[in-house]
């Protein structure tokens, strides 16, 4: 049967589901139907993962429930920290991160994707252990202890505290908390779409995850917020933006940050994002690189609206991260301590109808050649 070829799978629909929606025109992003600032407004990220996950959101019990659960989870076993520690300190995080969720597969029971009860207890661990892992690291790596989660701190307030071993300002877990609401899930993207092929062989979920982690870190990709962070300091000041945008595009460069795949509007993370910037400003004072951004957003709006292309969730993000503190490497597996939950809850809907990946190509190399002997080539 002839197809068409549609280069990047661009507008092919590769599964149906349920979890999330974007309205790229619109510029709306919808978790279970709910928009993601209504969430952001009301919601936690652990509340969220339980909306994406289990398709509702939770009563009060539930909630206390998965919070307990995944709070229980968050310790990781001496031997996943001596892992860590062996390896090299100038490594991407995001490769010590996908080499420290593949060995947890080793340690739990995950290959029965049937059981049910297993699967919950997968996702639990998956969703509580990434944010030890990535602050395990960034202390590891530069020659400082491994900080033990503390069971009396909330999600986004454990991690940063893990990272530093101070307790954050409380606007900054509320801030943070809500980034990651914002990365949590976004329909069939490249890294959930990597995970997707690989549940279809009904791989085991730190498997799973894995393979997610690594479409993450590409610069196309997840990998983007490191990028714009980069590209900020590198244009210095908003009076040096015009130049540096203009080189940029006419050196057929791209504007990291900018630019999407379904969204032909500004991506309604980023708007949020700005605003959490503005909130964290208030408070903390402004950053250099917050006016940099702006200036640039301006003139890329002037050059490529025509285009459709907008600042994206990459785009603001690192900006907030800058401002904590957090250093530019490790913003991406920040991404994916949130997409866990958008990753885990594709998995848990492949599972139900499953069919496994295997698309076709258009061939254009050609038949019917001969081994040729070395000595006559
Ligand atoms: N800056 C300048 N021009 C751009 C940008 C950009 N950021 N993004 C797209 N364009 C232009 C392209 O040059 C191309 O122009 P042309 O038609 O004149 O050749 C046109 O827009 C279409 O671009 P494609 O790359 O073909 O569009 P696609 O849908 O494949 O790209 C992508 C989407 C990969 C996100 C792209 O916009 C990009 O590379 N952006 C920069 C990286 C980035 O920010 N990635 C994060 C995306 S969000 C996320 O994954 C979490």
């Amino acid at each position: 049967m002839p197809h068409d070829f549609m280069p990047g799978l661009a507008g092919v629909p590769a599964a149906k589901s349920a979890i999330s929606d974007v309205d790229g025109t619109r510029g709306i992003l919808e978790y279970r139907g709910i928009r993601v600032e209504e969430l952001c407004q009301h919601s936690s990220f652990l509340e969220t993962s339980y909306l994406l996950l289990f398709g509702r959101l939770p009563n009060a019990s539930e909630l206390t429930q998965w919070v307990n659960d995944v709070t229980h989870h968050r310790r990781i076993k001496f031997r996943i920290v001596d892992l860590l520690k062996v390896m090299p300190e100038h490594g991407h995080p995001m490769d010590a991160l996908q080499a420290a969720v593949a060995a947890l597969g080793m340690f739990y029971p995950g290959r029965n994707v049937k059981d049910v009860e297993n699967n919950y207890w997968s996702a639990v661990r998956l969703i509580a252990k990434l944010p030890t892992i990535v602050a395990a690291w960034a202390r590891l790596r530069r020659g400082d202890e491994y900080i033990p989660p503390r069971d009396d701190l909330p999600f986004a307030e454990n991690f940063l505290y893990m990272l530093t071993e101070n307790m954050p300002h409380p606007l900054w877990s509320e801030v943070f908390d809500d980034c990651l609401i914002l990365h949590a899930e976004h329909t069939m993207n490249a890294s959930t779409f990597a995970g997707m092929v690989t549940a279809s062989t009904l791989a085991d979920p730190y498997t799973v995850v894995a393979s997610s982690i690594g479409a993450l870190k590409g610069p196309l990709h997840g990998g983007a917020n490191e990028e714009v962070v980069m590209m900020l300091r590198d244009i210095g000041t908003p009076a040096q933006a015009k130049s540096a945008v203009e080189a940029r595009l006419q050196g057929k460069n791209k504007l990291m940050g900018f630019g999407h795949r379904v969204y032909k509007v500004k991506d309604p993370r980023a708007t949020v994002l700005q605003d959490l910037c503005m909130r964290l400003f208030n408070v903390c004072g402004t950053s250099p690189l917050y006016e940099v951004a702006v200036a640039v957003e301006q003139l890329a709006g002037e050059r490529l609206k025509e285009k459709g292309i907008y600042p994206n969730v990459d785009f603001y993000s690192g900006i907030i991260y800058d401002k904590m503190g957090i250093e530019v490497d490790l913003f991406t597996p920040l991404f994916a301590m949130a997409r866990v939950s958008g990753w885990l809850a594709h998995w848990l809907e492949q599972l139900r109808e499953n069919k496994l990946y295997r698309p076709d190509q258009i061939y254009s190399g050609e038949h019917d050649r001969h081994y040729v002997p070395i000595d006559r080539r």
